[in-house]
């Protein structure tokens, strides 16, 4: 990066361009081969209990002006039947943690470069970082299921509710009739809470509410009963009312299904709702990690702290909501001190030192500072 850290030569621009290919295709070449064999991929959990282990993860994208460690040294379980939050403003590596588990990664300048991500499938465990790609599509079409933000971008707004429906069953249950995927689909309209399953069945995307089409997005991601549920913000689109019952929703099935969910959000109050644990991320790297009672109960890290500081109260009167100065820094060839230094209350003369190590509070509670 330039000397004032925002500007770069076209010559150096060039340079790191000619760098990222040389890196980024090899690492494809990798990837690329046509016998990978099992020994690469196929692992062991290191609990069993868990169904996700993100274990030192760095996913980085090479880009014209450095390398953006999106994620940088992230280590988190999701327990089985348990919902995990993770929170951080906007930008700090939380979309690109789930992006690098579904292995969908923006690629080639895209890649996860260290680390292991270890998921248990039932039959065996697999680490996506190197699973070939067919092994990642049975993953992800039958095991993990991904909800996202704006329902609008996913739907195809040209098909029919029924028939986007029904293609995303037909995949999973390729042997069944036209009848039988129907029926099934409009099985799992109701379930979602779409009281007029038959009506909505025939209805295009554009004539349903925002809540509606979460609703019909939550009952494609749901179709094959998946061990895991990644929600990426899934109710920030929406209005008060229609979250809480989006979020009711989520909890219902989670218990019917009994499979785990990854929440990912900005928004304390969701998690405070939803979650068993929780994560807080601040630019790549995971600064506090606890049940949900010790993050909201004994929060250590200042940003953590800063988080709860922004999140709204009910019956508490505030003229404006606190929001920590300062914002998330932009994660290119970052120092090795405490990435929260410049925005930080609390910063002593120790913080001038080496990124802090994560130390250990109880066997849940883990925190990344000097000053605990
Ligand atoms: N395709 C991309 N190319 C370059 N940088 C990216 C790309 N996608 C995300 N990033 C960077 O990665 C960091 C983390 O992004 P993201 O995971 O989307 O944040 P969050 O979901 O927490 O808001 C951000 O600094 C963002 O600018
Ligand atoms: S290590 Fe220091 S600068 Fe960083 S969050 Fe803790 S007290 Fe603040
Ligand atoms: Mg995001």
């Amino acid at each position: 990066m330039a000397k004032d850290g925002n500007y770069i030569s076209a010559k150096e621009s060039r340079r790191i361009s000619r760098e990222n290919r040389k890196i980024t295709s090899e690492i494809e070449k990798k990837r690329k081969r046509k016998h990978i064999p099992e020994s690469e991929y196929v692992t062991q959990m290191k609990d069993p209990d868990n169904c996700v282990e993100f274990d030192n993860v760095q996913t980085h994208y090479f880009t014209d002006i450095g390398t953006v460690k999106a994620v940088d040294g992230v280590s988190f379980s999701v327990p089985k039947g348990k919902t995990v939050g993770i929170v951080g403003e906007s930008g700090c590596g939380k979309s690109v943690t789930s992006l690098s588990l579904m292995q969908l990664v923006q690629r080639p300048s895209g890649q996860t470069v260290g680390g292991e991500i270890r998921f248990d499938s039932g039959e065996k465990v697999i680490n996506v970082v190197n699973a070939p790609e067919k092994v990642m599509r049975e993953l992800r079409g039958n095991q993990m299921a991904m909800i996202f933000q704006e329902p609008m971008t996913s739907l195809n707004p040209v098909f029919r509710i029924g028939d986007q429906v029904d293609e995303e069953i037909a995949l999973h249950f390729p042997k069944w009739t036209k009848e039988q995927v129907k029926a099934r689909s409009i099985e799992m309209l109701g379930m979602v809470g779409i009281a007029n399953k038959e009506g909505v069945y025939k209805m295009y995307p554009h004539e349903l509410s925002g809540g509606m089409r979460q609703r019909v997005m939550i009952a494609m991601a749901l179709s094959c009963d998946p061990k895991l549920i990644i929600a990426d913000e899934p109710t920030t689109a929406l209005d008060v009312t229609i979250q809480a019952q989006i979020l009711d929703l989520l909890r219902e099935l989670k218990s019917r299904i009994g499979s785990s969910i990854m929440l990912i959000t900005h928004d304390l109050g969701v998690v405070a709702e939803m979650a068993d644990l929780v994560v807080v991320m601040y630019a790549g790297r995971v600064v506090e990690k606890g049940t949900a009672t010790e993050i909201f109960k004994d929060p250590r890290h200042p940003y953590t702290v800063g988080l709860m500081k922004s999140k709204p109260v009910v019956g508490k009167h505030v003229k404006q909501l606190y929001s920590i100065p300062g914002n998330v820094p932009n994660p290119v060839d970052m120092p090795n001190y405490c990435y929260f230094r410049d925005r930080c209350e609390r910063c002593t003369e120790e913080c001038k030192g080496a990124y802090p190590p994560m130390v250990k509070l109880t066997d849940t509670h883990y925190v990344s500072c000097y000053d605990i």
